[in-house]
């Protein structure tokens, strides 16, 4: 059942080249260069009129709420918030029928994210899920959606559904800027075959396996780790504490790398591992100087780098290597990483990886 993989999660890190592929099987036609999302298509109007999206959900899939906010912003010039379900639900937020609402869940049956459903639905706006279980309560109570089609996942930390999550919601962006008019064929075309050649190089990601088990050996004694990045892969560095935290009850932070020095910076000091993600174009130069800073106050650095680095791997105490992408897509890659060293740390320290203490696969409970 865990297909020679020793746990559930691994088997799921390993499953997403697959599961991004079938999240955009028969929906991104690059020869054509067209999207097709039967969802976004019948409700087009409702998309293309709104005044802003507003992103719903918990935990893991809130993080890549929030890499949508930057997605759709940047190539689709349309206005986002994204709001944990829980607060949302309860702060009275204003909400018109000139709102579109994506709600994301992987369960399809978080409680938190249902009843903000169902407030945004009240006050008239229109409701789109983002759901993996097909046929779950948030599937059918939201007007319209897309399924991630990632396949059943078990281990408690989420993973697959993470990066497929942060797949569908760039299709629709990039449909919708499409639509809008405010990306250029030419630009669409090259996002498309990109995003195409995403699997590839998540498995090429994969292959840093065993050099991440052995960061993993140095740093499984830490009681505290930070994660820093900036742009689209500030969500990513949340979600890499989030998965830390689940599964090795090690302490962990993501920040954006520029708010260091603005308090966390007062944390570094030599028994301190910090996580950078920082690859190319993504505000590279800026994050090299957030590294120097952590390295005069004796910081242990990981960077996440993109192939062929030089200028991190000199500052770096170590590097891990992703495949070159563009920067919209650069958290489907840097994530991988991530991934596997909360999994390695968590299966040194001994701890139950699919099914961590005090935590459940769906949260049906408020
Ligand atoms: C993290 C994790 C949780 C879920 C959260 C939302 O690894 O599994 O944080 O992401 O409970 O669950 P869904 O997506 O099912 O609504």
């Amino acid at each position: 059942e865990k297909g020679g993989f020793d746990h559930f999660m691994l088997k799921e890190i390993y499953e997403q080249p697959l599961a991004i592929k079938d999240t955009y099987r028969g929906r991104l036609l690059v020869d054509d260069a067209i999207i097709k999302m039967v969802g976004v298509e019948d409700n087009m109007k409702r998309f293309l009129n709104a005044d802003r999206i507003i992103i719903v959900a918990c935990g893991t899939s809130w993080h890549a709420g929030l890499v949508a906010e930057y997605i759709f912003e940047d190539l689709a010039r349309i206005p986002v918030e994204v709001e944990y379900a829980s607060e949302f639900r309860y702060r009275n937020p204003v909400i018109t029928e000139k709102d579109v609402v994506i709600a994301i869940s992987q369960s399809g049956e978080t409680a938190d994210t249902l009843a903000a459903i169902k407030l945004a639905k009240s006050k008239g706006a229109f409701v789109f899920g983002v759901c993996n279980v097909v046929g779950s309560t948030i599937a059918r109570e939201t007007h319209a959606g897309a399924y991630t089609h990632a396949g059943p996942e078990i281990g408690v930390a989420s993973t697959k559904a993470f990066t497929t999550q942060i797949t569908i919601l760039t299709l629709i962006a990039l449909r919708l800027a499409r639509a809008n008019g405010t990306m250029s064929s030419s630009d669409y075309r090259r996002q498309l075959q990109e995003l195409e050649l995403i699997p590839e190089k998540v498995a090429e990601a994969l292959k840093a396996d065993k050099h991440i088990q052995a960061i993993a050996e140095t740093y499984k004694d830490s009681r505290n780790m930070l994660y820093l990045g900036r742009g689209y892969n500030f969500p990513v560095a949340l979600e890499g504490a989030l998965k830390l935290k689940e599964i090795s009850y090690i302490h962990a932070e993501g920040y954006p790398a520029a708010e260091m020095k603005h308090g966390p910076i007062a944390l570094i000091d030599e028994n301190m591992p910090v996580i950078v993600i920082a690859t190319k174009k993504g505000h590279y130069e800026k994050v090299v100087s957030n590294i120097q800073e952590i390295k005069a106050r004796k910081g242990k650095i990981i960077g996440i780098v993109t192939q062929g680095d030089v200028s991190v791997r000199e500052l770096a105490d170590h590097v891990i290597e992703v495949p070159e992408t563009l920067e919209n897509l650069s958290p489907l890659l840097t994530t991988i990483p991530l991934q596997l060293l909360s999994y390695h740390i968590a299966v040194l320290l001994g701890k139950n990886v699919d099914q961590p203490r005090n935590l459940a696969k769906s949260v049906t409970v408020e």
